[in-house]
């Protein structure tokens, strides 16, 4: 008989903490599979490792039930929206947008994605009081499944149910909120790979130490503090003004990070050419500098003859050496104060590293997000509270070093800033990073936010408006922007002028800085190869009457399960959940096969029979394919048990085995439920 799975209602990620244990100490597993603590302490102590009781740590009222939610079941299945993907712009997109609670979404992602993600950016909730977080949660223990599922006192579990259904947004709920998607997504980190998570101070502390337990201490690259108000709080009652938030960043592995090269940030200053420099393009930099930097003081004569009559600091000899090798530009036509020119290639070379202190000037500011938001829903403000400026996240992906076909993970989407700014460097730089986002559908407030609650509700015409639309609307619209601006950096031709006085150059005297600069329309560039569009999928629940918590699939459960009720859809989805938990990528698309009539699923090695009525005249066909087409190779084949009679599924298993295929192929036939 073929083996049997229970897989539709058993999705959950791989544990390899298990497998290392496995591997390594296999003689600490008792007959039973169950691993035996005592045994392992007493090989650990043989090699002088100590157990001492007291050590550092963090413990919260949940944690291990946390850990059970990293490592237990899915209760959905995902489907994808065919006709959205269908569409031009998306039918070949391998961008992600998935609906649905990203614990769900994370699981689903586990295996397909394992170690695939080079960086993954979050924003949580910041459990400010007034967020609107609280914690939910729909899995329903008793108090003594939890104890045996997660070992804990009758006590403790009371405890721990009592805060998990009373929506409770305490540090502890907070906790055991993060854990289990921290967990998974440490496990869809590429070796390489980097992960960045905004918090705010109200939850910075234990966030930290959460992180250091989910990637290790030594895995801590740093905390940015970015400021990101830009202008002055004047609340007369706050002891501290709040202008600046966190954001700590992890990697997976620090030394395949070092290796696999540090990203620098975004180069500052906008380049150009515009005398024809033969050194290539430059940007310039004020070469004044406030008295209080040392080196020494000079006069400057200008080529006009001028002497100007401030302090000039830095050392003279630097000074003519590049005045001599043309480095010295007057942007005023040789009257005022004078500015090095520093080249493209030379930055680039060099780089410009990262400090953990990032000013609202470079990395944009609250403010600036909301207007671009603005700009994108047609004026109308305030759709979305606190999405992240463009600029702070593109800089994260250039710390996080992304190369060519890279992935991002953003599992709290939210507005769907990351996915813009993926789409906008891209255009820019004819990158090919791509982006996987999550979004809860939260329901919109039409109290609170009225704005958005109409928006979803009469421009987009849906029933229920929840914040998953605003992402979607919110990404086909920068989609659009980008091909209809067509922006690009500055190039050689391109010249930047100061709106304020006319003059060239990134700063111009006259202004004294206070100047707008405006860049002359560049030439529109080729955007056809550009990935514009994203494919979108969601989680729905597993079918009403499906017994999935059952552990056995008994002759009750079989009639329990009236698989009459399964729609077309409901089959749909079931291939897409299979094919992600087989480590099919969702961006890959199932082929049809037919088999004489009855119509199989084949990717990657996998065949699967989902439709009924499949006859030996199918499996015939089947077997000859494998022989004669060299496109078609499964090593697995995997048939929906609820539609196949057990005779049926044994005649398939059989003749499989005896079947001496020509391409020695050593098929596994597995039947789900
Ligand atoms: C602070 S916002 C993210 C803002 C985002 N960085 C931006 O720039 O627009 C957090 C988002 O996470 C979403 N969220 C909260 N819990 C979630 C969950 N369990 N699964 C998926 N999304 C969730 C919220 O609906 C909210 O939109």
């Amino acid at each position: 008989m073929s083996k049997e799975q229970n897989t539709t209602g058993n999705i959950t990620p791989p544990n390899k903490d298990l497998e290392t244990l496995k591997n390594n100490f296999p003689n600490c597993f008792e007959k039973n599979g169950e691993f035996n603590f005592e045994k392992f302490k007493k090989q650990l102590s043989k090699n002088e490792i100590n157990f001492s009781k007291e050590s550092y740590g963090m413990d919260w009222l949940g944690k291990s039930y946390a850990r059970l939610l990293a490592t237990d079941e899915t209760t959905t299945l995902l489907k994808a929206d065919e006709k959205f993907n269908q569409k031009d712009e998306n039918k070949n997109s391998e961008n992600l947008l998935i609906k649905g609670d990203n614990l769900e979404v994370l699981k689903h992602l586990s295996n397909a994605y394992y170690e695939k993600i080079k960086m993954i950016y979050i924003d949580p909730p910041y459990n400010t009081g007034s967020d609107g977080f609280v914690y939910a949660d729909d899995r329903k223990f008793t108090v003594e499944e939890l104890q045996e599922l997660s070992g804990v006192s009758e006590e403790r579990a009371k405890r721990i149910l009592d805060f998990t259904q009373s929506k409770s947004n305490s540090h502890s709920a907070w906790l055991t909120f993060m854990y289990p998607r921290l967990y998974i997504a440490e496990q869809l980190l590429k070796e390489d790979g980097v992960i960045f998570v905004s918090i705010d101070d109200n939850e910075v502390a234990q966030l930290k130490i959460l992180l250091d337990d989910v990637f290790g201490e030594d895995n801590f690259q740093g905390h940015i503090h970015w400021r990101r108000r830009h202008n002055q709080p004047n609340d007369k009652t706050k002891m501290i003004g709040l202008v600046a938030e966190h954001i700590l960043v992890y990697s997976k592995n620090k030394e395949a990070y070092k290796q696999s090269g540090v990203g620098k940030l975004e180069l500052t200053g906008s380049f150009s050419n515009p005398d024809s420099d033969p050194k290539g393009d430059w940007a310039s930099k004020p070469w004044k500098t406030g008295s209080d930097q040392g080196g020494s003081i000079y006069q400057i004569t200008t080529p006009t003859g001028k002497i100007l009559d401030e302090e000039w600091m830095g050392e003279e000899k630097t000074f003519k050496e590049h005045l001599e090798d043309g480095r010295i530009y007057f942007p005023d036509k040789g009257n005022g104060a004078p500015r090095k020119k520093y080249y493209r290639f030379e930055r680039e070379n060099e780089g410009q590293s990262a400090t953990n202190w990032w000013n609202h000037d470079k990395f944009g500011h609250n403010q600036e997000a909301n207007n671009h938001m603005t700009s994108l829903f047609g004026g109308v403000k305030n759709i979305f509270s606190n999405p992240k400026p463009i600029k702070l996240i593109r800089n994260l992906i250039y710390l996080a070093n992304l190369n060519n076909r890279d992935t991002v993970l953003d599992f709290f989407a939210g507005s769907g800033t990351t996915g813009d700014a993926i789409m906008l460097l891209n255009a820019e730089d004819n990158g090919n990073r791509k982006f996987i986002l999550a979004q809860l559908p939260e329901l919109i407030d039409p109290k609170s936010n009225k704005p958005a609650y109409e928006f979803v509700k009469n421009e987009l015409k849906i029933e229920t408006p929840t914040i998953f639309e605003i992402t979607k609307e919110r990404l086909i619209r920068a989609s659009k922007k980008i091909q209809e601006e067509n922006i690009d950096k500055p190039t050689k031709s391109k010249k930047i002028k100061c709106e304020g006085c006319g003059e060239d150059g990134e700063h111009c005297h006259s202004c004294k800085g206070e100047h707008t600069l405006k860049t002359e329309a560049s030439k529109k560039k080729d955007l056809s190869n550009q990935d514009l569009g994203f494919k979108v999928f969601e989680t729905m629940p597993i079918w009403e009457d499906y017994n999935f918590e059952s552990e056995e699939l008994d002759a009750k459960q079989m009639q329990l399960f009236d698989e009459s009720k399964l729609t077309k859809e409901d089959i749909k989805a079931l291939l897409v959940t299979w094919k992600t938990y087989d480590g099919i990528l969702l961006t890959e698309t199932l082929q049809e096969r037919d088999l004489n009539g009855y119509t199989a699923h084949y990717s990657n090695e996998k065949l699967y029979l989902t439709d009924k009525g499949f006859k030996t005249k199918n499996l015939k066909q089947l077997l000859e394919k494998i022989d004669s087409d060299k496109d078609f190779n499964p090593n697995t084949i995997i048939a929906f048990g609820y539609h196949f009679e057990s005779k049926n599924l044994r005649e398939i298993s059989e003749n499989i085995k005896s079947y001496a295929n020509k391409k020695s192929i050593d098929i596994d036939f597995i039947t789900r439920y």
